[in-house]
């Protein structure tokens, strides 16, 4: 959506993964405390956004949303002002039907007096759900009757559609939205990353700058997963230009999670200026890899090993060749690693990576002299 938001993909924290609709104004401001002295706000994470759960189960006399009295007894506003006051953005979440997911008022019909609550409380982002639509209320219909009432209050409000990927919102939200979900919930487990990661693979030609392919929250920090499988999971959100969401509770956050969510060079793959998507450009057997091109040139490659037989973790050697990444042949090119921030020396034609199972390696490839006139896509 060409409303100037959203040039990058976002990154922030939103409350869903870690803590469902168990949500309270106390928790909400330790969470933007530890966002700051976690340097997770100078790592770029600025957006704070609550998920389902914050609001009464009834509108007002007057028709408007308010918040939970048990649970936001000061109310969203002074709330949006907390998380100002930490140098943060504030998010909230609603809903295109009569009733979000779990339950509290949707905005369907009160689509303008919510906007204007929203823009009134300090809103600078909304995540707008799909549930309790009835079917012949045509889902862009109500995703634009949205867009419109944000546009119409003047205030900058990035707007995150969230219809699961269903009506094939890549085909028609980049109109929409700055970002649109593109598949069911995730889960903390390495099934349901894969899974999701294979439901948005091949949509990255309809990404664009201020409109996103939303593979949903991270879960880097949850779960039973292990760090090889987190760093999957955040460098290939990272690679595909997914919004980089926190979900996990930061209170009790593992420090080799913590570290994966700052790791910088990793994250300026996901905020680089090209703005350009990157997608699977090769698999064979459980080996993978997957590209995009950075601005100046460079391209950032991930080798994913899935390798799991009989319970067996196998070490795969990949390969990318300079051919499949849009270099000519005899360049030579600089290979440094993002996640250990390490130079890996100059490398002509291809490069190899040993990969561990359920891990990845990241690379980013700096052909020496840049590239003349570079369109490579990994689409092409
Ligand atoms: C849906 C969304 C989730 C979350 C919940 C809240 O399932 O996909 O991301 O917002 O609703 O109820």
């Amino acid at each position: 959506l060409d409303n100037g938001l959203g040039l990058r993909p976002a990154m922030g924290f939103n409350t869903w993964n870690a803590f469902r609709t168990n949500i309270d104004e106390k928790s909400i401001r330790a969470t933007a405390d530890l966002i700051v002295s976690m340097g997770l706000r100078d790592a770029g994470y600025v957006y704070l956004n609550l998920d389902d759960g914050w609001s009464e189960r009834n509108r007002t006399a007057d028709g408007r949303l308010a918040a939970n009295k048990a649970r936001f007894p000061s109310g969203i506003k002074a709330l949006a002002d907390y998380v100002h006051g930490k140098g943060l953005k504030f998010g909230i979440y609603g809903d295109a039907g009569s009733m979000t997911c779990a339950k509290y008022p949707g905005s369907l019909g009160y689509e303008e007096v919510d906007a204007q609550t929203f823009a009134e409380w300090g809103v600078d982002y909304l995540k707008y759900d799909n549930c309790y639509a009835k079917q012949e209320q045509w889902v862009i219909d109500r995703y634009a009757a949205m867009r419109d009432a944000l546009n119409a209050t003047g205030r900058p409000i990035l707007y995150s559609l969230c219809d699961w990927g269903v009506a094939d919102p890549w085909l028609w939200a980049s109109e929409i939205g700055n970002s649109w979900r593109t598949t069911e919930d995730i889960e903390p487990r390495w099934e349901s990353i894969l899974k999701i990661l294979d439901y948005n693979t091949g949509l990255a030609r309809f990404a664009r700058k201020g409109a996103w392919n939303d593979p949903d929250m991270l879960e880097v920090g949850n779960g039973q997963l292990t760090s090889g499988e987190q760093r999957a999971h955040f460098s290939l959100w990272a690679l595909m230009k997914a919004p980089l969401l926190i979900g996990a509770d930061l209170r009790t956050i593992h420090p080799d999670s913590l570290a994966i969510l700052k790791a910088r060079e990793v994250i300026a793959v996901n905020q680089d200026d090209l703005g350009v998507a990157g997608d699977l450009i090769w698999m064979q057997g459980a080996n993978r890899v997957y590209a995009v091109p950075l601005a100046g040139g460079g391209r950032a490659v991930v080798f994913l090993n899935l390798h799991t037989t009989g319970g067996q973790y196998l070490t795969s050697n990949i390969t990318v060749y300079w051919g499949q990444l849009g270099l000519p042949a005899g360049r030579s090119a600089l290979v440094r690693d993002l996640f250990a921030e390490q130079d890996l020396g100059e490398h002509t034609g291809s490069f190899t990576a040993a990969v561990q199972a359920h891990d990845v390696v990241v690379v980013r490839i700096m052909p020496v002299g840049g590239v003349q006139g570079d369109t490579w896509r990994p689409w092409h």
